[in-house]
């Protein structure tokens, strides 16, 4: 098959969380499996170019009509770890995507509807015919709309799509200018309930309702999510929308790259190692209190947390962890950016109320490197979500031996399997720790348990370590899955 995926981020040239991830490690694994696939990316002026080979310059010129008039944009193409990437890039239209950043302009949905219609417009004057197209998240929500009710007419009658939601917190919400701008003019027609228009207000439209209802398969990233998302308010309003919509619904559990996230070649870590040389992972705890200036203390554990600092990640609980952790005697590292400048400036304050303790060091920023070294190095992480779609954090923990303590939601539901009262799995397949309620007594309850369990029977620790390691969450499992999707749509009318 030919496959063509679409979205704003791509692990490590453009990555701000998982979505970036999934992107690459997707993309690897269908290769894998002998398919062809392409990446379509935003071309950000803030990419970490240094991760892509061969981009020079523009591989084709590209007009794309916008409001009235038509765009100029170049299509650059480079190889990011083997995959086969186009950026685009326009020329004017307010510098799209040379704004230092990724997210969080005001005009985000105009911004990322230029890109799926710039997609659009490069599928087709290149002639591409991939037989799938599958889009990530509220950016790309767009793409389905516009190839259905305008592209298939005009020679791409036979693509699929296949839409995947990463969060559906956020869903692209617009006005009607972005109808104008996109040429998609009947406005009366649009606007309607069962197409793009907003579940809450009837005057904006919903990019990721019309993911929903325009792809002709859409799912999330865990079964446990989709099932959430679909009957209780973590659908975010569009429950409704899934329900009309369900038969192409499904959960597809999120996988991890090995050949990235694996403590066996890790190059960013000091001391490589496998289940088989566990004891080894001290010398990396070692490295990274030296890395981070942590007093030497090998009879204290090192809790961690890595990821961004949002209402969706329990930042109450990641703040409480911290003073816990410390209260019992353990070390704690925090690896983590915020957007919202409350959070921010929260957590800035507590770096600089912190930063004379031994035991204690919060790196408020984003850092590929300094996660790897991390996840081999400490002995827990915690990860006390509000709401979770999958996680990665967890998945990447167990890969690493550092056992997570998380909250009972989402994608950690179907992933982490309490060591003490786990029902469904036997004690020799429990991983982690797990709570579930959002009161700091409960974050305390499990992350005491593990504590207590690190330092009290050293044994058991070890045991529960070396069954989380075991796990195989690469994509080996849904990488046939998201194939069994795109088979299955593809031969449908
Ligand atoms: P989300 O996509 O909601 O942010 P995930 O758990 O799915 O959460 O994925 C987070 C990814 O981003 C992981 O690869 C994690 O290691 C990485 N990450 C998050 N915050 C940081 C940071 N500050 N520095 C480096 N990597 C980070
Ligand atoms: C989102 C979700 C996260 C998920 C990631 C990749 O950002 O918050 O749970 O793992 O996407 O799918």
């Amino acid at each position: 098959m030919y496959i063509i995926q679409v979205a704003s981020e791509c692990a490590p040239v453009s990555k701000v969380g998982g979505l970036g991830d999934v992107v690459y490690g997707l993309s690897r694994e269908l290769e894998l499996r002998g398919h062809t696939v392409e990446l379509i990316l935003p071309m950000y002026d803030n990419m970490r170019y240094d991760h892509i080979w061969g981009l020079h310059e523009a591989y084709k010129d590209l007009w794309v009509p916008w409001y009235s008039g038509s765009v100029h944009c170049s299509v650059f193409c480079g190889w990011v770890y083997g995959r086969l990437c186009f950026f685009i890039r326009p020329h004017s239209s307010d510098d799209y995507f040379d704004r230092g950043c990724y997210y969080g302009c005001p005009d985000d949905p105009m911004r990322f509807a230029f890109f799926s219609k710039a997609v659009l417009e490069f599928l087709q004057q290149s002639n591409k015919k991939p037989d799938v197209i599958h889009c990530h998240d509220w950016q790309t929500g767009l793409l389905p709309v516009m190839l259905f009710e305008v592209y298939q007419w005009h020679g791409m009658a036979h693509q699929r799509v296949c839409y995947t939601i990463h969060n559906f917190k956020h869903q692209g919400i617009a006005g009607v200018d972005v109808l104008w701008a996109t040429g998609l003019n009947n406005e009366a027609y649009y606007f309607q309930y069962n197409r793009l228009r907003d579940n809450f207000n009837p005057f904006a439209l919903n990019f990721m309702k019309s993911g929903i209802v325009y792809s002709n398969s859409f799912n999330t990233v865990s079964p446990h999510h989709a099932w959430e998302a679909h009957h209780t308010e973590v659908g975010c309003g569009l429950q409704g929308t899934i329900r009309e919509n369900q038969e192409k619904y499904s959960g597809i559990l999120n996988g991890v790259d090995y050949t990235i996230w694996n403590p066996e070649g890790d190059t960013y870590i000091p001391q490589p190692y496998d289940p088989d040389s566990y004891e080894v992972k001290a010398l990396n705890k070692k490295a990274l209190r030296d890395r981070l200036g942590l007093q030497d203390a090998p009879d204290k554990p090192i809790v961690c947390y890595i990821g961004r600092l949002d209402q969706q990640k329990g930042v109450h609980l990641v703040h409480h962890s911290i003073y816990y952790s410390l209260g019992q005697g353990a070390q704690y590292v925090l690896l983590g950016s915020a957007t919202e400048p409350a959070i921010r400036d929260w957590f800035a304050h507590e770096k600089a109320f912190l930063d004379s303790n031994p035991d204690c060091h919060l790196e408020l920023a984003f850092n590929e490197e300094l996660s790897h070294l991390i996840y081999a190095g400490a002995d827990i992480i915690v990860v006390p979500s509000n709401y979770e779609p999958c996680g990665l954090t967890q998945l990447i923990s167990l890969k690493y031996g550092t056992v997570p303590v998380v909250r009972g939601v989402g994608g950690l539901v179907s992933t982490v399997f309490d060591w003490d009262y786990d029902e469904v799995r036997p004690k020799e397949e429990r991983n982690g720790f797990v709570f579930y309620q959002t009161d700091e007594t409960a974050l305390e309850s499990s992350l005491g348990r593990a504590l207590d369990l690190w330092k009290n029977e050293p044994k058991y620790f070890k045991q529960l370590v070396l069954q989380g390691m075991a796990y195989d969450y690469s994509w080996n499992t849904s990488g046939q899955q998201y194939i069994d999707v795109y088979e299955h749509i593809r031969y449908k009318p």
